[in-house]
This record gives C-alpha cells, structure tokens and sequence, in this order.
C-alpha cells in the first residue's frame, strides 16, 4: 500500500486526524526507511508517525513515548487509552507513558537509537530537555519548529552551542491532497558524516 493510500485509510476509514501535513509523512517516511534502528519518539497520540516509520521499515523497533495530556480535542469521544491505538498491535512498537523528560533519558541509555522524532510538548523548557536528552542520536526531527514553536527553543539550544550541527527545515513542498494541512515546519538535525546525510 502507499503511503498516501495509508493515510487515506488512517483518515477516511479509521477516523484518526493527521498532526502533520501528507509532505512531512513523506519525509518521516524516507528518513526512517534509510536510518538506522532503532528509533525513538516522542509523542505518540494516535500512533500515526509510529505507523508511518514502522511501515517505512518494518523491522526497526520504535520506542514510542506520551504522557497522555492531549486526546479528545481532535477526534470527538477520543480518550487517554486511544494512545497509539494505530500501532498498539504492532511487535515492533513499544509504547512507553510518561512525561518524555522522565522516561527519554532512560530509553537513551538503554539503546542506540539511530533517529529521534520530537513531537511532544512545544513548552520551551521541555523541548531544550528533549533536544539535550537526544544530543547524541545522529538523526533528529523536530515538529512544528515553525516560528512560535519549538524553532524558538532550537535557537537557544544553537547559541548555547550544545550542538553544533546545522539544522535546516525541510522544504515543504505543497500537495494537492484535500486533507492535507497546514505545514509547520519540520526540522532536521544531521549529525552524521556529510556523505551520509539525508
Ligand atoms: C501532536 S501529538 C503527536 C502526533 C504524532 N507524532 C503523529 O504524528 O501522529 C503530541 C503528543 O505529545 C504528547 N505530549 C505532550 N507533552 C508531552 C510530554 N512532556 N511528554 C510526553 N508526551 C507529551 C501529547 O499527549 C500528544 O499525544
């Protein structure tokens, strides 16, 4: 199935909203097929982006963190339990509760995790922990790092020179698709060899 049969399906017969745009799937999508396993996120609500790298590389194991503060508001009836219900079933997906400031720090020291999704909180304070708890994981993604959002806190992780890698924004080019929505940006940070960059 393609990815944009997927996503109908997630959205048109499952009734799950998408929290980033068809062309920032696309990008999860190809990076997550290319990096290495495993992988980490954080915020995992419905489980779409979960779905969506498990489907891009189905033997990588996902460590998925949610500290349930946010279901309902997109989906009528939506409750706490409906965390990663997309990939509840899923071998490779380990669903982990709890305030990703708590529970990253830990899954780090217990894999290597070739590429982080950062999703969760656009709290200021709790995006630089998110970003300090993955300074070592070679490929990062960061959503919603549109201004207003967690960019604000990448600036400040910048110029305090914990990292010192370049991020850059990938484009975010338009689809045609009539559930698409708006694109906020999704931010890459590469830390690998430049030949090996995405
Ligand atoms: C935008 S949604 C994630 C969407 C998901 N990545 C996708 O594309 O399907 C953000 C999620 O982060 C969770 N969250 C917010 N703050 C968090 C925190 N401090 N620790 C862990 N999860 C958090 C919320 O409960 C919510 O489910």
């Amino acid at each position: 199935m393609s990815l944009v049969s997927l996503l109908k399906k997630i959205i048109h017969e499952r009734g799950y909203p998408l929290s980033m745009s068809i062309e920032e799937y696309k990008w999860l999508h190809r990076i997550a097929r290319d990096a290495e396993p495993p992988f980490l996120e954080v915020g995992t609500h419905y489980g779409v982006s979960a779905l969506i790298m498990h489907t891009a590389n189905p033997t990588a194991p996902i460590y998925t963190v949610d500290n349930l503060i946010d279901y309902g508001g997109d989906k009528p009836g939506a409750m706490p339990s409906d965390c990663g219900i997309l990939v509840k079933n899923i071998e490779q997906v380990h669903l982990r509760i709890g305030d990703s400031k708590q529970v990253v720090p830990k899954l780090v020291e217990e894999h290597s995790f070739g590429l982080a999704l950062l999703d969760g909180s656009h709290w200021k304070e709790d995006v630089l922990a998110d970003l300090k708890n993955t300074e070592n994981i070679p490929v990062v993604l960061i959503h919603d790092a549109g201004a207003g959002g967690p960019l604000d806190a990448l600036e400040i992780f910048q110029s305090l020179d914990i990292i010192h890698q370049q991020f850059e924004m990938l484009p975010a080019a338009k689809t045609d698709l009539p559930f698409d929505i708006d694109v906020n940006g999704l931010a890459i940070i590469d830390r690998r060899n430049k030949h090996d960059r995405f």
